[in-house]
């Protein structure tokens, strides 16, 4: 069968290959989706191995590894030069790899598809400013939100990002300290890595208001703290990033195999399980 991967260092727990068999199975394609555990360390050679010598024709790549994807790259989209980082790699004939970052229109998609918020107009802040966050910046300006906020916690690569999305009159930044004084938003987006590292984040209940969506990049356990926050500010809407991993999968598949998968079906499965 066509062979499929998915590279993380942890990636035991990762939903990918059980997204891509569901998806597969709706085409009744036949293929083999494995995850494989690489070292930061072992990253470059894995993957060169996997395209080079085990028949791969493309992968997902995820924590820590999605610079060191978009380093590894002949080809480069747009989206994935924004970021600096690739979520999706794919082989191209003659044995170069294109990288592709798909997160910041799986965002955007599962926000205003399936979770019907529409963007337009309203204020969205946005926390964190490390690959995560550079992944989805452009695409939620892009969706049209009227003021984009980026704080983060070292103000430097707030402003670095802020500079290069160069849109001054709605995207801008403030500092992690004065979150307090800053007011609320229709919109807010957790971007950093403290839920994935087990901290949490002390936030004031102010930012958010009460029509306030409150979304968290990541899922499961590393996106309790931030959701709990959500609810206990009085948000009307609290969601994980779990919509926005199938999305972006979605996308990889539709890269790979030129169809586009049903999304609803594997969401509602995988939400059910209680991931
Ligand atoms: P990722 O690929 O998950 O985005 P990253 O590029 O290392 O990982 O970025 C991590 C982000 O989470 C950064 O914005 C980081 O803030 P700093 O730039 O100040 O380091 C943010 N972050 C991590 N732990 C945090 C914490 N405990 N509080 C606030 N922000 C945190």
């Amino acid at each position: 069968p066509l062979q499929f991967a998915v590279f993380g260092h942890p990636i035991a727990h990762s939903l990918s290959p059980q997204i891509h068999q569901a998806f597969a199975r709706q085409f009744g394609i036949a293929l083999e989706y494995r995850a494989i555990d690489a070292t930061p360390e072992a990253f470059a050679e894995t993957v060169q191995r996997f395209f080079q010598e085990e028949g791969g024709r493309g992968a997902n790549v995820t924590l820590p590894h999605k610079s060191a994807a978009f380093a590894q790259a002949d080809e480069r989209t747009q989206a994935a030069t924004r970021a600096g980082t690739a979520n999706v790699l794919t082989s191209l004939a003659n044995g170069r790899l294109s990288a592709h970052n798909t997160d910041g229109a799986a965002l955007v998609r599962d926000l205003t598809e399936r979770h019907d918020l529409d963007l337009r107009g309203h204020d969205a802040l946005l926390l964190g400013a490390g690959g995560a966050a550079r992944a989805v910046a452009w695409s939620l300006f892009e969706a049209g939100v009227q003021n984009l906020t980026i704080v983060n916690r070292s103000p430097a690569a707030a402003d670095a990002l802020a500079d290069a999305i160069g849109e001054p009159a709605r995207v801008h930044t403030r500092y992690w300290e004065d979150l307090a004084n800053i007011g609320s938003f229709d919109l807010i987006v957790n971007a950093t890595s403290a839920g994935t590292l087990g901290k949490s984040l002390t936030l004031p209940f102010s930012l958010a208001g009460s029509r306030a969506a409150c979304y968290d990049l990541g899922y499961g356990k590393s996106a309790f703290g931030f959701l709990a926050w959500a609810h206990a500010a009085g948000a009307r809407y609290a969601y994980d990033g779990l919509g926005m991993l199938v999305e972006q999968a979605a996308d990889a598949f539709e890269l790979w195999h030129g169809q586009r998968p049903a999304t609803g079906p594997v969401y509602q499965s995988l939400h059910v399980q209680g991931t």
